[in-house]
């Protein structure tokens, strides 16, 4: 099965989108991470691919399938995505939907072994990619963030909004089971106000999303 064609709203442009989660060693073989399936992101880069943009699509580890028509490049940590996202500037879009983590471990370089007792992590913080790009020369011409809560939604995302400089934020509640899910409910948090998205599948809210990215670059 083969949706329809999308309207090529978006030809000529560059979008960039971050996705899943980022792992953070703590030693060779362990990492921290987060339950970020990558659907939501993978879903957005298709919808604007689709609608004719050149995508480049930084993904965190996940194995989903690469969209058609999408420039992927992989990585691991939030160090990692960071290097990647400034490589692939310029954009006339960014939206980022990673869920970067917050933390890096400073890492061992050799497997730690169990026999010598719990280990004492020591978490530094990572480079916050969203705020970077807010505060960039190169900044996009629209930013576009994301942020996941489980509180005190709407407040925390216009608050996000303002203090990285983003464009958008597109809120959602993932109290409940949308971390690895296929549907998602959001709220798209701008400069006007806030819009309130009925419940639909991930690829529904990224064709909205892109449809609007369209309308905002036109
Ligand atoms: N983000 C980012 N780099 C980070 C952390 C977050 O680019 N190191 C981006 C995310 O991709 C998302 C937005 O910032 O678009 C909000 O992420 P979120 O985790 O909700 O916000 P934080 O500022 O990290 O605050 P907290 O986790 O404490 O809620
Ligand atoms: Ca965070």
């Amino acid at each position: 099965l083969t949706a329809p064609a999308a309207r090529q709203t978006l030809a000529g442009r560059h979008v960039l989108v971050t996705a899943g989660p980022t792992h953070e060693a703590i030693d060779p073989v362990r990492y921290l991470a987060n339950r970020s399936s990558g659907k939501q992101g993978f879903a957005i880069a298709a919808a604007c691919a689709a609608r004719g943009a050149r995508v480049t699509l930084i993904a965190g580890p996940v194995t989903l399938p690469t969209p058609g028509g999408v420039d992927r490049v992989n990585v691991e940590s939030a160090r990692d995505m960071a290097n990647a996202v400034a490589q692939a500037l310029p954009a006339d879009a960014a939206v980022m939907v990673a869920a970067v983590a917050d933390w890096q471990v400073e890492a061992a370089p050799s497997k730690l072994k169990k026999g010598d007792g719990p280990p004492t992590l020591t978490l530094l913080p990572n480079p916050d990619i969203l705020a970077m790009l807010g505060k960039s020369p190169r900044r996009p011409r629209l930013l576009v963030g994301f942020a996941a809560e489980t509180d005190d939604v709407l407040a925390h995302a216009t608050a996000k909004r303002i203090a990285k400089n983003a464009d958008w934020i597109v809120a959602n509640d993932v109290s409940g089971d949308v971390m690895g899910g296929d549907r998602n409910s959001v709220h798209l948090v701008t400069a006007d106000g806030i819009d309130h998205w009925a419940d639909a599948p991930k690829s529904d809210v990224a064709g909205r999303l892109a449809d609007r990215i369209a309308d905002a670059l036109a």
